[in-house]
């Protein structure tokens, strides 16, 4: 996480809201905002560092650099080079991955399937986000719900357990206008008059995000234990996309597992892509997570994209 901290008590002073507000609608108190000329690349190789210490191997020993994201560094090349450079990995093939926040669990099963295949022995997945550049810091109802950080992992092939298993993963491009930067692409090119509309800024509606997000993560979830042949009872920890508690809370209630749902959002906001990862990492810090245990990956963002996956924790 980068180090500055936005509190929701600061944030009263930058649009018209209160923590009440935010904290009741959102679980959120606070979000970590990454320092002027801190990109996202640096962000992900400093997650990418240290996950590559935990797996105990070199950069070098890398095959693959996928960095899942929606703020990177430039339109090209790809944030995932500018990571490869700073961490050494040079063996790697590198590129972006984009599903908004579903994109951690995408490259994941991106990553698994390429082990599989025995293309890939070693592949470094990472979510990593600079929201804060890409937000609209005069508009109340979005700019209060992102945060930026990065998380990674390394996939490895071999190794204890099952590992990643099967992941359930749909998108549905009919409702890509709910959630979206609208202007800067080559739909809607650069210029000042779509500077002046703000349309390099996120937008989104904001209750219809909150229904779909629902609904396609708790189908999602029960695709993938079903695909899997496991069923909730067997599942330790579920993590799902950090976007919001009520949405949580909403899934938890319809899977009921309420007492194993993971949650982290109250401190770093909604961070895209970069949530599950950081999420997953904490939850194995705390002890949430052992050895051997089930756990379950949920996601939704943008396009609208969502998925599900289960895996056995092997370390
Ligand atoms: N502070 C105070 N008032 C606010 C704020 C704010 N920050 N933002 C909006 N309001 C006001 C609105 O202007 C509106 O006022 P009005 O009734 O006078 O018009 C009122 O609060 C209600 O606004 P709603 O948008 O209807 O509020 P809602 O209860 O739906 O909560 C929220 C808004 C929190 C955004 C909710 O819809 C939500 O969580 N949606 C999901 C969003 C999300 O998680 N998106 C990301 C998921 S995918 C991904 O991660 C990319």
């Amino acid at each position: 996480m980068p180090e500055k901290v936005l509190t929701n008590k600061d944030l009263e002073s930058i649009v018209d809201t209160t923590d009440e507000w935010i904290y009741s609608r959102t679980g959120m108190r606070e979000r970590h905002i990454a320092a002027d000329g801190q990109a996202t690349s640096d962000l992900g190789a400093e997650a990418a560092k240290r996950a590559i210490e935990d797996a105990g191997i070199s950069a070098e020993e890398l095959d693959l650099v996928v960095v899942a994201t929606l703020s990177p560094d430039m339109f090209f090349p790809s944030t995932a080079c500018f990571v490869q450079e700073k961490i050494g990995a040079k063996n790697a093939f590198c590129f972006d991955l984009g599903a908004a926040c579903s994109g951690f669990l995408y490259a994941m099963d991106n990553a698994r399937a390429q082990i599989a295949s025995g293309a890939v022995r070693n592949a470094l997945v990472i979510g990593a986000e600079k929201m804060s550049t890409f937000l609209d810091w005069e508009d109340r109802s979005t700019c209060i719900l992102f945060g930026d950080g990065a998380g990674a992992a390394v996939l490895q092939a071999g190794g204890e357990g099952r590992g990643v298993m099967d992941s359930v993963m749909g998108s549905d491009g009919s409702l890509a206008g709910l959630l979206s930067t609208p202007g800067g692409g080559s739909r809607n090119p650069i210029s000042h008059e779509m500077i002046d509309q703000k349309q390099h800024y996120l937008q989104m509606q904001g209750r219809e995000v909150f229904k779909h997000a629902v609904t396609r993560m708790t189908e999602a979830v029960v695709q993938a234990l079903d695909k899997n042949g496991v069923s909730a009872a067997d599942i330790k920890c579920f993590i799902p996309h950090q976007a919001n508690v009520r949405i949580i809370d909403a899934i938890s209630k319809r899977l009921k597992v309420a007492d194993r749902m993971y949650t982290n959002v109250e401190k770093y906001a909604n961070t895209s892509s970069a949530a599950l990862a950081i999420a997953l990492d904490e939850a194995v810090k705390d002890g949430s997570i052992t050895k051997g245990d089930l756990v379950v990956l949920t996601v939704f963002g943008g396009g609208f994209t969502w998925g599900a996956n289960v895996l056995e924790w092997g370390k």
